[in-house]
């Protein structure tokens, strides 16, 4: 790998370093931190900027806010979080850049931890505005880059920053990328067998066809289903749907079908009129959903066909829940298929914050399977092959 590492750092006692972690994290209806995977897998590389006497100034963001303030959307819970895992003080900054900040940080002693506000607050960060982005490093001496799962956007805080300081790839950005650079670089175990669920289907769309010549089957699963199925000319009902994708859908179905690759989607799916614990469900034909139905999760037929396709697999990537996870009523056809892919004897690599979170509700043993990555959309589009300009501004 020819990245600088973080070992390489020499003397940095008292030294200002700009850490972006990703501490984007599943959060609870009060607020409060429902799973901390992303929290956890950054102390290694806390503790070490720590141990060496750094003042560590941590940066992230938290949701979507548009370049708006939402308190919703605050790390001062995630800051509280990281203080009891730490057991220690951890000072909360309210901004995320200015005067204020760089007082703050003036006063900090060597060693010291301290969480900026939800830097998406601005939306500079988004842009990367040049401005923007010079006086955030302002606000400090070394850039240290440990949010693998943010490693895909080109933002101010995720690569913008190594412009003007010197970058260097956090402990947990080390690791992922050496568990995961060999599915780039050696020969695949196959059939490779992608798994395509999730809610956040915007970008994984497109990125499904940066698989197409790589994977040899593809079972579809969570929001993304509902596209193609809607492209097949179903009814999705009143579930979540991206129906401006269809055509893309549509040549993604024809171009496996034309390669003679595998692409499943749900034969039978789980839907409920409600989104709740105690929602009423119906397992049915995906040809049977009505107006006011919403699907939330594979049905059992479909759950068992995956399942089946997943015990021969040489090597499986699976990327978002193949139901609404967080709810009980949505969560068997993932547990299905997570348990037949723990089964499974090749390589498996899990990627993003909901399908580790799912993993975790569904009580399945992490050390089932070969590599749970913190990045999701980071992991997937990292293994298609593309450049991620997290990774890239940190190479050497
Ligand atoms: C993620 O959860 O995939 C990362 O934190 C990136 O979030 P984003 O998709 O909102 O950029």
């Amino acid at each position: 790998m020819n990245f600088k590492k973080l070992t390489d750092l020499g003397d940095i006692s008292g030294k200002k370093v700009l850490l972006r972690v990703d501490f984007n994290v599943p959060l609870k209806i009060d607020g409060t931190v429902q799973d901390d995977t992303r929290i956890t897998a950054s102390i290694p590389t806390i503790k070490f900027l720590q141990e060496k006497g750094a003042k560590v100034i941590i940066i992230s963001h938290l949701g979507r806010p548009k370049g708006e303030k939402s308190p919703e959307l605050s790390l001062v819970n995630i800051s509280k979080h990281l203080e009891q895992l730490l057991n220690q003080k951890i000072q909360f900054s309210e901004e995320s850049i200015g005067e204020k900040v760089e007082q703050t940080i003036s006063e900090m002693k060597n060693g010291e931890i301290l969480i900026l506000e939800n830097i998406r607050f601005h939306k500079e960060e988004e842009e990367c505005e040049e401005k923007f982005t010079k006086e955030l490093a302002h606000l400090g001496e070394i850039f240290v880059n440990d949010a693998f799962g943010t490693a895909h956007r080109r933002h101010a805080s995720t690569a913008g920053l190594a412009d003007y300081l010197p970058a260097y790839p956090g402990l947990l950005m080390e690791k992922e990328i050496e568990h995961l650079s060999p599915l780039l670089h050696s020969e695949i175990k196959r059939p490779l067998v992608m798994i395509f669920g999730g809610a956040k289907i915007d970008t994984k769309i497109g990125v499904i066809q940066n698989f197409l010549n790589k994977a040899d089957t593809f079972l579809i699963g969570g929001g993304l289903a509902n596209t193609f199925l809607f492209a097949n000319g179903k009814n999705v009902g009143s579930s979540l749907c991206e129906k401006d994708k269809s055509e893309l859908a549509k040549s993604i179905m024809e171009e496996c079908s034309r390669n003679k690759k595998l692409f499943l989607l749900p034969k039978d799916v789980v839907v409920s009129t409600e989104i709740s614990e105690d929602a009423i469900t119906k397992n049915i034909s995906s040809d049977s959903v009505s107006e006011d139905e919403k699907i939330l999760d594979i049905g059992i037929e479909t759950a068992k066909e995956y399942a089946e396709e997943v015990k021969t697999a040489g090597t499986i990537i699976w990327n978002g829940p193949l139901g609404l996870c967080e709810l009980k009523p949505f969560q068997n056809g993932s547990k299905i298929v997570a348990e037949a892919v723990a089964e499974n004897k090749g390589t498996t690599i899990l990627g993003g914050g909901d399908t580790a979170d799912s993993i975790k509700r569904l009580n399945i043993p992490e050390d089932k399977f070969t590599h749970i990555s913190t990045g999701g959309g980071a992991a997937i589009e990292y293994l298609s092959g593309e450049t991620l300009p997290g990774i890239e501004c940190l190479k050497a």
